[in-house]
């Protein structure tokens, strides 16, 4: 069977699974265990025999989808992944069939411009100014913005932590890690962080956390006293990192204020936005980033709050020659040292081989146009007001915070145990995909709303489940 029959069949198949799935037809979780499941699919005798094609391929597609979370489903309410527009998965699927590895100009000039016009189009959204499109010598040394597609929010911070360190100790490349470094960070950033300062040498004891109100948002009047700890201890600080908004219960940090204190003390800011830097494309929701154009480096998640398929974070700096350098042991302004009529991203990434990121989220882009992510973003931050303010007026039932984005966190009267087991039943029976979080020393069940199909009804729906599911574990005890 030839490439176009092939594909013909799997475009069906995936135009069923979108319908059946948004209709709810279907559970929206199924936790068949590994083994079963790499029997189920057959996987060893295709490998042995090949030929995967025509009916072959049709029969394993339909077992594969079938072993699939949902994410089209209306009840997926669990985890930041986008519910990817299906323009963004056909430009996963060009890119993947072209296969062009971008990161120099010349194995991938359309995917490069795409790249390079899209972190253009996010300097301008952070107040940023964008980088040139004529690459001439003259503009190198001049105060634009720059940045780069990665392969996630993590290693876009990892990044970000690597050129703000160059910054303050560029000797790192040659001799090692100094051994004075440190980070200042609120207790609720994401794990990434501590990864980051694990892979870089800088250690956990290293960071130093700064205070927080019961929110877990960053009390910028408190800074001072934990950067002059950092001072006291003989250590530098490589970057403050703030949250917009945190990962548990999505509150954004004071950017405005944090900011004034980053710029007196000439400390790096580094905004992970992983999740909610595109509250910035609505005028309604953007003053949650208020001050974010203070930052040094922001890192803006694609695949999460913009409908684009995983993977595509953007990493943006306010001024480009932050990253251009960050990965020189020489400082160099040179954006690139041979004539060439393009642009290689390659000096301002950790990956050699990368990926066309930028289609997908580029025809994500172009499909709904920047009014309709706008109010996409709008939409689902709404319903989650919404769903708080019925949430909370339910007998038993209380929520962590009042939400600032499209995370939500509640929990019904009963043991940190009791929410877990409510979780794993509904995951058990496929009806609801939600998730949980310890918050404050309490475990409470999580939402995050990114579904367009999700609405308030749904949520009704799963409170009702909740408060069986309550009972009959009551029950059962
Ligand atoms: C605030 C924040 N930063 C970073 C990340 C990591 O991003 P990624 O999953 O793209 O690596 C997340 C993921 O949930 C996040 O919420």
């Amino acid at each position: 069977m030839s490439f176009l029959s092939n594909a013909e069949m799997v475009i069906k198949a995936l135009n069923d699974y979108l319908i059946e799935s948004r209709a709810g037809e279907k559970p929206v979780i199924n936790q068949v265990p590994l083994g079963d499941l790499i029997n189920d699919l057959n996987l060893s005798s295709y490998v042995k025999t090949g030929g995967l094609s025509g009916g072959q391929l049709s029969d394993f597609l339909r077992k594969y989808l079938a072993a699939t979370t949902r994410l089209h489903h209306p009840s997926y309410l669990a985890h930041q992944v986008a519910v990817p527009h299906y323009t963004g998965a056909l430009g996963s699927l060009i890119d993947g069939f072209t296969n062009n590895p971008m990161a120099i100009y010349e194995m991938g000039p359309a995917a490069t411009c795409i790249e390079y016009f899209i972190i253009n189009w996010l300097l301008e959204k952070i107040g940023w100014s964008p980088s040139p499109v004529n690459l001439q010598f003259e503009n190198q040394e001049k105060n634009f913005g720059g940045g780069v597609l990665t392969h996630g929010g993590s290693l876009a911070n990892l990044t970000a932590m690597i050129a703000a360190r160059n910054k303050i100790a560029p000797e790192t490349w040659k001799k090692g890690n100094p051994g004075d470094l440190a980070l200042l960070s609120p207790s609720g950033c994401h794990y990434s962080i501590e990864r980051t300062a694990g892979i870089l040498g800088i250690g956990l004891e290293s960071i130093y956390y700064v205070d927080v109100d019961e929110k877990g948002a960053i009390i910028p009047d408190k800074i001072l006293r934990v950067y002059k700890k950092v001072k006291n201890e003989g250590k530098r600080a490589v970057a403050l990192i703030a949250n917009a908004c945190s990962t548990a219960v999505g509150i954004y940090d004071p950017l405005q204020e944090i900011g004034d204190f980053c710029e007196a003390h000439n400390v790096w800011l580094h905004v992970d936005g992983a999740h909610g830097a595109s509250a910035l494309l609505s005028e309604k929701y953007k003053h949650l980033l208020r001050g974010v154009e203070k930052a040094d480096s922001i890192t803006w998640d694609a695949h999460k709050l913009m409908r684009v398929p995983t993977v595509c974070a953007a990493l943006l700096f306010r001024d480009h020659r932050d990253i251009d350098t960050a990965f020189e042991q020489e400082a160099s302004y040179l954006f690139h040292d041979k004539e060439q009529p393009g642009f290689d991203f390659v000096h301002r990434t950790v990956e050699c081989t990368k990926a066309g990121l930028g289609l997908r989220f580029f025809m994500v882009l172009a499909s709904l146009g920047e009014k309709g992510l706008a109010e996409y973003v709008e939409r689902q931050f709404e319903l989650t007001i919404e769903a708080y303010e019925y949430i909370r007026t339910l007998p038993g039932f209380s929520c962590a915070v009042k939400p600032q984005s499209n995370i939500l966190c509640f929990r019904i009267d009963g043991s940190d145990n009791l929410q877990l087991k409510i979780r794993d039943k509904l995951i058990a029976e496929g009806s609801f995909y939600i998730s949980t979080t310890s918050f404050n020393g309490t475990r409470y069940l999580r939402l995050a709303i990114m579904n367009p199909e999700t609405n308030l009804e749904t949520i009704k729906s799963l409170m009702q489940k909740v408060r069986e599911y309550r009972q009959e574990i009551d029950e059962n005890i």
